[in-house]
């Protein structure tokens, strides 16, 4: 059989309201994890199109994989280039539901039951419209830690995944037919780890080509050895992220000491000033911030102990004056960053900000 195709003139093409280039902002903002962003981004398409199946949610995405690797950085970034905010996320943490009467603080309490009036449900229709915007109306719900909640919260989540509706205590329902839904789990991240990492530690082996369809399947059978089959089949797709490589970890610096020089020059505007570090500076916080076991969950709380801090302590010795720049370099006993204030030197400026 062949189809034909046939041009359709005349008729304006509407630009996605996320951007042509959606997938490339999130790759600039998620390091490493091209393989997550290139599954996710169709699904956002297809809604900006207006073609995404009806009684249904928008998609329904499994984030599995080692811990520090970009799992929540990916839907934060997901919200920060649909919405203009990290902030647009309507999170479930999942630990927070592991008893079977804690269900309640989910959906909220039914009528006549004690303490109706105070319990205010976690998810909402309005809660779940505030976090979308009028660049887009497609709101993101991650549900965290998903293998912690209990088996009643679980059950809810069948219906919502399935028909995109939840019924709360109240009687009225949300619908999700506008959400894209994100669960997140460290299932599997154990095994993976012991097959791998001991023989050449997680971020080794990357350079194996066996390892990208063995973490998956180590994950999908971990998947399936905790949840019911109907839960697994409701989920569109399973990704699993990649330990992270050099490269990617040196990314990942660079994006969150570009996050600092924002933060910086918003906080102190004319006041502020600029940050250079040496190569050994660097590999300091590398060592510190990153690892095969934890990926890059430290280095934010290292670039917080070992520059913002001592920075803070600058400013408030007004020993740094606006528009300079401020050098760091190991101490010799290796304990921590010396901060040296020089002076800019011209045309320095321009080349920083390249
Ligand atoms: N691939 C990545 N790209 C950009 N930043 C990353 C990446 N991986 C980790 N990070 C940084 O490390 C922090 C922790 O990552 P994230 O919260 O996404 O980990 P996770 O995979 O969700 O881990 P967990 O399974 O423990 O929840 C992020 O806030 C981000 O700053
Ligand atoms: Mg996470």
């Amino acid at each position: 059989m062949s189809f034909q195709t046939t041009p359709i003139r005349g008729r304006a093409i509407r630009s996605a309201p996320s951007g042509p280039d959606l997938a490339a902002r999130l790759r600039c903002r998620v390091a490493g994890q091209d393989e997550a962003v290139e599954t996710i981004v169709p699904y956002v398409e297809l809604f900006e199109a207006g073609l995404s199946p009806e009684g249904r949610p928008v998609g329904v995405f499994l984030l599995l994989g080692p811990t520090g690797t970009g799992k929540t950085r990916t839907v934060e970034a997901l919200a920060e280039a649909l919405h203009g905010s990290e902030r647009n996320v309507l999170r479930v943490d999942c630990g927070e539901f592991q008893l079977e009467h804690e269900v309640a603080k989910l959906i909220g309490a039914p009528p006549g039951y004690l303490g109706h009036r105070e319990t205010h449900p976690m998810i909402s229709q309005h809660k779940l419209n505030a976090v979308a915007s009028e660049r887009s109306s497609l709101s993101v719900i991650l549900f965290d830690e998903i293998e912690k909640a209990a088996p009643s919260m679980v059950r809810l989540l069948l219906g919502v995944l399935d028909k995109a509706s939840l019924k709360l205590g109240d009687n009225t329902a949300v619908n999700f037919e506008r959400s894209l839904i994100f669960m997140t789990s460290n299932l599997g991240a154990r095994e993976m780890e012991a097959e791998f990492g001991r023989r050449y530690g997680l971020a080794g082996l990357i350079h194996d080509p066996a390892c990208p369809g063995r973490l998956d399947a180590i994950g999908a059978s971990a998947v399936r050895r905790r949840f019911s089959p109907e839960f697994v089949n409701r989920i569109d797709r399973m990704i699993t992220y990649r330990p992270l490589a050099r490269p990617d970890i040196e990314r990942i610096l660079d994006l969150q000491l570009a996050a600092l020089e924002r933060h910086i020059s918003t906080r102190l505007g004319p006041a502020a000033f600029r940050l250079r570090l040496t190569g050994e500076a660097r590999e300091f916080l590398i060592d510190r911030g990153v690892s095969p076991r934890y990926g890059a969950r430290e280095l934010k709380r290292v670039i917080h102990r070992h520059i913002i801090q001592p920075l803070a302590r600058l400013v408030l010795d007004k020993t740094v004056e606006p528009g300079a720049v401020v050098r760091l370099e190991p101490l010799s006993c290796g304990s921590g960053l010396r901060l040296v204030v020089e002076e800019l030197v011209e045309g320095e400026d321009e080349r920083l900000a390249a």
